[in-house]
């Protein structure tokens, strides 16, 4: 338990690229609602510019410090310094009373170290994912890592992310259960969607720093491959900013008349995409955890995931990168009717939508209950035909 405060709390809240400023605009939203107990500060490294200058519209984040650190092709350690350097002086300047950084970023990684060694509380929300493979993925599973050395107040999303920390050894009065915060934005986001009728697409996303190389390129390959095969259906792949996943896409991909290359796609757009997918194709952590609350069979493009509660409520398969396998099982759940609807379940075995509240609620010093997941994902089956 934390210590409630006697006055009103400063908390420095930095993120840098977009999945964080997706999963950080939840906490922003609930500590600013509570102006009495909190003055939140909102800082973002700008690890990413174009694609976070969208979300933080969106969410209406407005922060108060932008560091403009993106360099093109900028390298992990050049980005490591910039952080710390900037965050060392931002530090000194504000003061204060925590830190707040999320999951496994260069920038939360930075952030945290810059406040350890300033003897700044750190909060950790999403600690505890684990693969236990440092190479995978690179290197956010050493960042995470290090993120929960540090920190004096750890946010496990699942129960599963609680009981890694535990077994490392982890403070169980600094643990907190409080759900996945990506659910509470992806609520206040999905309201708006409007069309919700299943297309003739699938979703495909790759951008991880392991996939890079002969891992992409194989990708691209089967995603050829399955094109050809299912000429019925649009193959919508939207392509990251980073060079090393532009181009190969581009030179595999770019002439087959049913792939579709988009530049990102902005956050209402990508759920819109996602929901309304036949399946997703993908290495991203935060779709794995939001393909499932719309009942959007997810195929992991990993040899392994941090993430697998998903797989274990049958909701999403782990295949790896072999163009064999990823062409095997996509056909098997696009022409397989019983495959399909037994993985198109509605479930979210990752939040309920109350994470952020949750976290407010510890670093106000009040108790909370903790984030119960639904076990049963068959409760809520969803099915959709294939054809
Ligand atoms: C980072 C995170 C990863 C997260 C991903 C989300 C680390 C170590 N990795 O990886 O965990 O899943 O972001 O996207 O922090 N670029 C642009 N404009 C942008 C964004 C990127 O031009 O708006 C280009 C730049 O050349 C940049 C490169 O993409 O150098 C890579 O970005 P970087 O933040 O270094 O790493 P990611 O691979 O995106």
């Amino acid at each position: 338990m934390v210590a409630p405060p006697a006055r009103s709390l400063r908390v420095l809240v930095v993120y840098g690229t977009r999945p964080e400023a997706i999963k950080m605009a939840p906490v922003v939203a609930a500590l600013r609602a509570r102006a009495k107990c909190f003055e939140p500060i909102v800082c973002t490294t700008a690890q990413h510019r174009e694609m976070i200058d969208q979300v933080q519209e969106l969410f209406g984040l407005a922060p108060d410090l932008d560091l403009n650190l993106m360099t093109p092709d900028q390298s992990l350690n050049e980005l490591t310094a910039r952080v710390i350097t900037a965050l060392d002086e931002v530090l000194e300047r504000v003061q204060p009373d925590w830190l707040l950084v999320q999951g496994d970023t260069t920038t939360a990684m930075g952030a945290a170290l810059a406040a350890f060694h300033h003897r700044i509380p750190v909060g950790h929300v999403e600690a505890g994912l684990r693969t236990g493979d440092l190479t995978r993925p690179f290197p956010e599973e050493a960042n995470r890592r290090l993120i929960d050395i540090v920190a004096q107040a750890l946010f496990a999303p699942t129960a599963r992310a609680r009981d890694a920390l535990l077994a490392e050894g982890a403070d169980p009065d600094r643990l907190f259960l409080t759900g996945n915060t990506v659910v509470d934005a992806l609520q206040s986001v999905a309201a708006t969607l409007g069309d919700t009728c299943r297309h003739d697409e699938v979703l495909v996303t790759v951008h991880r720093r392991e996939s890079f190389g002969e891992p992409i390129r194989r990708i691209c390959f089967a995603v050829a491959k399955l094109a050809e095969r299912f000429p019925q259906l649009r193959w919508i792949y939207p392509v990251h900013h980073n060079p090393h996943v532009r181009d190969p896409a581009r030179l595999i991909l770019e002439r087959i008349p049913n792939v579709e290359l988009h530049d990102p796609f902005d956050y209402p757009e990508l759920l819109r995409y996602l929901k309304r997918a036949r399946i997703v194709l993908t290495d991203s952590g935060g779709i794995q955890e939001e393909a499932p609350a719309f009942g959007t069979p997810v195929l992991i493009l990993r040899e392994k995931t941090e993430r697998p509660e998903g797989v274990e409520a049958g909701v999403a398969r782990l295949i790896g990168v072999e163009p064999e396998t990823i062409v095997s099982a996509a056909t098997e759940l696009l022409t397989d009717t019983a495959v399909y609807e037994s993985m198109a379940t509605a479930t979210n075995p990752y939040g309920d939508g109350r994470a952020a509240e949750r976290i407010v609620a510890v670093l106000a010093g009040e108790r909370f209950k903790p984030f119960e997941a639904t076990t049963d994902a068959k409760k809520n089956p969803r099915t959709i035909a294939t054809s």
